[in-house]
C-alpha cells in the first residue's frame, strides 16, 4: 500500500529557508513548499525551479512549489519559519529582536489560519524567543512548536572537536543544552568519541576552546561571510523535519517547552520557557523532554543560560503585551 509523502513548507526562501529546501529535497523527504513575500514571489517560484531540475541528476522524486500564497501550505506536515533578517558583523542574535519579532508574529498567524495541524520548527533569531512567539500566536500545543539550535550548535561542537582529534566527525558523541546565545552550554561530560570520554582523549584545555569556539561559532562566520550561516543551520533543521517525518524518535538537543525541567522555573504568569534540551523527535513533534543529573556546574551554566532566554521573552513581551 502506497504511503502519502509528508509536506514540508518553508517560510522564508532566502539562505537559510532555500537551503532547507535544499537539504529536504536532496534526502527526498517530503514535497516541499518554499513561500516568500509577495515582493519575492518570482524569487521563491526560481529557486524551487532550480532545485527541482536536480531532481533527474539527483534522482528525488519531490514536488517544489516557490510561492507568496499561505493557502499552499495547507495540510503541511512540518512547517519551518526561517523568516527574518540575518545578522551583520557585530550584530548580536538579540540585536535582531525588534524586527524579526513582527515578522514571526505575522508568520505564525497565517501558519495558524493556513496549516493548523501542522508542526512547526523556528529557526529565525533571537531563536528562543521567536519559538515562544510562534507558540503564543499559534495556540498549538506545546509537542507541535519547537525551535531549531541545539541541532547546529552541537554539530559546530562534534565539527571542532573532530578537527582537534583529526578523527571522523561520526563517531563523535555530544549534548549541549540552554538557549541560543553565546551562554549555550556544551557538557564535556558527557561528549565521547566512539564511547571514549573526550577528557581521556583531549587535555581540558583544547577541550575548552572548542566549547567556547562552539558558543561563538555563529558570530565566527557572520564575522567571515557577512550575514549569518546558513549551511549547518539549515542542516540542522533539516534532520529534525526528517526524524518528524520518519517518526524515527531521534534524541535531538531543540528548543521544547520547559516548565520544571532542567530547573527552567515558570514565570510570573505560570508559563514555561522554549529552552535547548534533549528532546526525542517523533511524527508528534516533541515526544518527550529526556531529563538526567547535571552537575552542579552544569546546572549553574544552564540557570544562567535560561535566565538570558526569560529576559530575552521578557522583550518580546514588552513589545507585544498580548503575548504574555
Ligand atoms: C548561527 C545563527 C543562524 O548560529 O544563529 O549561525
Amino acid at each position: 500500500m502506497a504511503t502519502r509523502r509528508a509536506k514540508i513548507s518553508i517560510i522564508g526562501a532566502g539562505n537559510v529557508g532555500a537551503t532547507c529546501a535544499h537539504w529536504a529535497a536532496a534526502k527526498e523527504l517530503g514535497d516541499i513548499v518554499l513561500l516568500e513575500i509577495p515582493e519575492r514571489a518570482d524569487f521563491a517560484k526560481g529557486k524551487a525551479l532550480d532545485l527541482a531540475c536536480c531532481g533527474p541528476v539527483e534522482g528525488f522524486d519531490t514536488n517544489i512549489v516557490g510561492t507568496s500564497d499561505y493557502k499552499d501550505i495547507a495540510g503541511s506536515d512540518v512547517v519551518v519559519i526561517t523568516a527574518g533578517m540575518p545578522r551583520k558583523p557585530g550584530m548580536s542574535r538579540d540585536d535582531l529582536i525588534n524586527i524579526n519579532v513582527k515578522i514571526v508574529k505575522d508568520v505564525s498567524e497565517k501558519i495558524r489560519q493556513h496549516a493548523p495541524d501542522s508542526i512547526v520548527i523556528v529557526v529565525s533569531n533571537p531563536l528562543d524567543a521567536m519559538v515562544y512567539t510562534a507558540w503564543k500566536v499559534t495556540g498549538f500545543p506545546t509537542h507541535r512548536v519547537m525551535g531549531q539550535a541545539g541541532a547546529l550548535d552541537v554539530a559546530r561542537y562534534k565539527e571542532f572537536l573532530a578537527m582537534e582529534l583529526k578523527c571522523s566527525v561520526e563517531d563523535i558523541s555530544a549534548l549541549l543544552l540552554g538557549g541560543h546565545g553565546d551562554d549555550m552550554v556544551p557538557l564535556p561530560r558527557l561528549t565521547s568519541v566512539s564511547g571514549i570520554p573526550i577528557l581521556d582523549l583531549l587535555p581540558e584545555a583544547t577541550v575548552k576552546a572548542c566549547v567556547e569556539r562552539a558558543k561563538v561559532g555563529g558570530g565566527e562566520i557572520v564575522k567571515l561571510m557577512g550575514t549569518s550561516a546558513y549551511y549547518a543551520p539549515a542542516s540542522g533543521t533539516i534532520q529534525m523535519v526528517e526524524a518528524i517525518v520518519k517518526d524515527k524518535k531521534r534524541i535531538i538537543p531543540s528548543a521544547a517547552y520547559c516548565e520544571n525541567e532542567f530547573g527552567v522555573a515558570p514565570g510570573a504568569k505560570g508559563k514555561g520557557y522554549f529552552v535547548g534540551v534533549p528532546a526525542m523527535l517523533g511524527s508528534n513533534g516533541i515526544e518527550k523532554i529526556v531529563t538526567f543529573k547535571m552537575t552542579p556546574d552544569e546546572q549553574k551554566l544552564m540557570d544562567e543560560s535560561v535566565s538570558h532566554v526569560k529576559d530575552l521573552v521578557g522583550k518580546v513581551v514588552e513589545l507585544f503585551p498580548e503575548l504574555a
